[in-house]
């Protein structure tokens, strides 16, 4: 089951200047900066009551942060919704249709599993799930 938006990923092009500028625009400072060294991206979190923005820059220029940049410029990179068993959705939108990304979930920044979805089966929308990993 879909339960909330769980953050909005930001692809920037280094966090050292989008840092200030969302803090600026949303009057708080980040709570965490966290490198994904598989995804080749470094992240950081504001939080917004139930939401959380992540701001996302490339470690290396094969980092698809890097790819998406590229093409696209800085911008919304993707939506994350919170599901609450991960592997069971996975299931479901596959059975939907739906082409996923990696076909078992993978450890995220934040202390999650997630899973990407293909935005061509998405409307154009890159779609992340993501279930919190019980400590
Ligand atoms: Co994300």
């Amino acid at each position: 089951m879909f339960i909330r938006v769980e953050h909005i990923g930001i692809a920037v092009k280094t966090l050292e200047n989008a840092n200030p500028l969302f803090a600026k625009l949303f009057g708080k400072e980040h709570y965490k900066i966290e490198s994904v060294a598989s995804e080749g991206v470094s992240t950081l979190f504001f939080q917004l009551g139930e939401t959380k923005i992540e701001l996302l820059e490339a470690t290396n220029p094969d980092s698809p942060i890097a790819k998406f940049i590229e093409k696209k410029g800085e911008g919304i990179h993707h939506i994350a919704y919170e599901v609450d068993d991960i592997l069971a959705e996975m299931e479901r939108l596959k059975a939907e249709g739906f082409a996923l990304l990696n076909e078992t979930p993978k450890n995220g920044a934040d202390n999650k599993l997630i899973c990407f979805l293909h935005p061509k089966t998405t409307n154009g929308v890159l779609v992340e799930i993501c279930q919190s990993i019980k400590s």
